[in-house]
């Protein structure tokens, strides 16, 4: 004979039912809003792509049912994320004065919630339409200039600090090639972030189409001072590395003037 339940088990097997029905109902509409305000995008555009990307959770969805978006665990995992944040906290409260910030391609924003309050003016942008507003009501006291941009085609904000974290690894030469041209007429540092290969001497900038996968699965990783990017920097140095999926997650600072 099954044993009843007692009312407290119950009531949190319902409390549980509910909340499960309240977050595939979400994410159900989520989905339809997304694909929906797709619909009009050329579909090759990287405004679709990363749109579908997030619309279909190919990085992943947050156990939190209020987080409408998820970047994926390179922005979530403390692992990853605290080494990053310490080494850019280092970096900005070693200038003589307070940066402004101009966070490139800022995703779910769960990162650049954490490294806001060290910058004076902070503009961060992100090509999926409506995760930019989504943050700008979510995120409104922190005082964030959110703006719907592609870091590839449209002319770049300026701030003393940019900070481009696990974007160009998703991107096609093409359009790393034209992010390269603008960057140093935007900032005067960048902080790059890519996932690399973790042996020495691996192929970089192997061609790719945009998309969510990285070169990391051909053996390569974008390096921005080689061919056919060739970045011209006064100044580089490796802010951390963190070892992650047979691969190594390297930040590094560029000095342009
Ligand atoms: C893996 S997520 C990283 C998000 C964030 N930087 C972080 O570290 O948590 C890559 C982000 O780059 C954005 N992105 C990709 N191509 C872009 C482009 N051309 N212009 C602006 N944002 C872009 C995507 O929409 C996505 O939000």
């Amino acid at each position: 004979m099954v044993p009843p339940l007692n009312c407290k088990m119950a009531g949190s097997l319902g409390r549980a039912a509910i909340s499960e029905i309240f977050y595939v109902f979400v994410t159900c509409g989520l989905i339809c809003l997304m694909n929906a305000s797709n619909h009009h995008l050329d579909q090759s555009s990287n405004e679709a792509i990363f749109t579908r990307i997030y619309a279909h959770g190919h990085w992943g969805r947050s156990p939190n049912p209020y987080d409408r978006f998820f970047s994926g665990s390179g922005s979530r995992d403390p692992a990853v994320v605290e080494p990053y944040i310490a080494s850019v906290e280092a970096f900005v409260r070693s200038l003589p004065f307070k940066p402004s910030g101009l966070d490139l391609g800022c995703g779910d924003f769960f990162v650049g919630s954490r490294i806001r309050h060290l910058f004076d003016h902070y503009t961060a942008c992100d090509v999926v339409g409506p995760m930019i507003d989504h943050h700008r009501a979510r995120f409104q006291h922190f005082n964030v200039d959110f703006r719907k941009l592609d870091i590839s085609r449209d002319p770049l904000p300026q701030a003393d600090v940019g900070m481009v974290r696990q974007v160009l690894q998703h991107l096609s030469n093409d359009c790393i090639a034209r992010f390269v041209t603008a960057i140093p007429h935007s900032c005067r540092y960048l902080i790059c972030t890519e996932h690399l290969p973790a042996v020495e001497g691996f192929p970089s900038n192997i061609d790719k189409p945009t998309g969510g996968y990285i070169r990391l699965e051909a053996g390569s990783g974008v390096d921005l001072m080689q061919p056919p990017f060739n970045l011209q920097a006064v100044a580089r140095r490796q802010l951390c590395a963190v070892p992650e999926h047979e691969g190594v997650i390297v930040t590094t600072l560029y000095q342009f003037h």
